[in-house]
């Protein structure tokens, strides 16, 4: 496994992060959920992202027991607020009342006293950033929290909090978390270019499409029994085109000539680019985990890059105002 820095922060971040959006405490049992984080230590990976929202806090309470007994200072522990996590009006959103109590509920359950990244989920135009940023800023000057992230933000909108945490002396932001792959490019216009002058990394999610990129639905076929593309919501549903699984299919034929999978090709893409600090992969068996990790370390060349384009052709999002979706 190779490691990156997290933007311009020291931290390192294993290039493969597991992520456990829809599967623990979710899609998959707490022994799957156990096999996949202990294999993920085996292979090397040292980053793990969750979420308040996820399975309403299941997510969380699996991933702190699975974590129990583990060296705390072995691993990178990433979580985020700002989707409802109940049922009254100040149970969501980036407010200080919000941020303070989250991250206190998010540290109960992953059962630690500080996380290592917190990540606002969204931008939320109903308050004021400056409230929102000093609101991180105590959490990080409490040692609750390390590093402050934030996730789906538009380029004008990380760009106004860099110049807000400059001017009251704040910690800035070190990372930014956007959807990306071969398939979704949205980051590469705007996002991108602002974090690489800014020293903030990119830790991509969904980097195999919710499992897309893997080849394994097939257009015409019936979706793999107990792949996520049967479990009800998930996956994208232009990403599960015939169109695009056409397409998808034709990419095989570099993975075979690479001797690579289809799933180590597509992570492989995302590392390819320098501003992207780690990949947060989904599994939901640890030999999903075993495969993915292969990718750290592989190198596309430029006649692979361009032959992947020709391939895909016009099917990847690119416009930069689907930032948030
Ligand atoms: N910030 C945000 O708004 C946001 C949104 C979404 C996700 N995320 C983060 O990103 C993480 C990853 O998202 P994701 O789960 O959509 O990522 P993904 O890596 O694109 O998809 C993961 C899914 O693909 C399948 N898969 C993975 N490896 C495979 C392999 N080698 N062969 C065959 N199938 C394989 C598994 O599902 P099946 O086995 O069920 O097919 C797995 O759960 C989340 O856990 C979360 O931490 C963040």
């Amino acid at each position: 496994m190779e490691y990156r820095n997290l933007g311009s922060a020291g931290v390192k971040v294993s290039e493969i992060a597991l992520g456990n959006w829809i599967t623990h405490g979710g899609q998959v049992g707490d022994d799957a959920a156990r096999s996949c984080v202990e294999a993920a230590f085996d292979e090397g990976i040292n980053f793990f992202d969750t979420a308040d929202v996820y399975e309403r806090g299941r997510a969380e309470s699996v991933l702190g027991e699975t974590l129990k007994g583990v060296r705390r200072s072995s691993y990178v522990l990433a979580t985020k607020v700002f989707w409802s996590t109940g049922d009254t009006v100040n149970d969501s959103g980036l407010s200080r009342k919000h941020i303070i109590e989250s991250c206190h509920a998010s540290l109960d359950r992953l059962q630690t006293d500080y996380v290592d990244l917190y990540q606002a989920h969204r931008f939320d135009s109903e308050v004021r950033l400056e409230e929102t940023l000093r609101a991180f800023e105590d959490l990080v000057r409490q040692g609750k929290v390390l590093y402050i992230g934030v996730s789906e933000w538009t380029a004008g909108q990380i760009s106004e909090a860099l110049t807000i945490a400059d001017e009251m002396g704040f910690d800035r932001i070190v990372s930014s978390q956007p959807q990306y792959s071969m398939l979704w490019r949205v980051p590469e216009a705007e996002v991108i270019p602002l974090c690489r002058r800014e020293g903030i990394g990119q830790i991509v999610w969904s980097p195999l499409a919710m499992g897309v990129l893997t080849g394994k639905y097939k257009p015409g076929e019936s979706r793999p029994e107990g792949s996520r593309g049967t479990h009800g919501s998930g996956i994208r549903a232009a990403y599960l085109s015939d169109e695009t699984l056409t397409a998808v299919q034709n990419l095989k034929p570099i993975a075979d000539e690479l001797g690579i999978s289809m799933a180590t090709l597509a992570l492989a893409w995302v590392l390819n680019n320098e501003n992207v600090a780690a990949a947060i992969t989904g599994a939901t068996k640890p030999e999903q985990v075993r495969e993915n990790v292969k990718a750290s370390g592989v190198k596309l060349d430029a006649d692979t890059i361009q032959r992947i384009d020709e391939i895909l052709g016009d099917l990847p999002q690119r416009d930069p105002n689907l930032t948030g979706g």
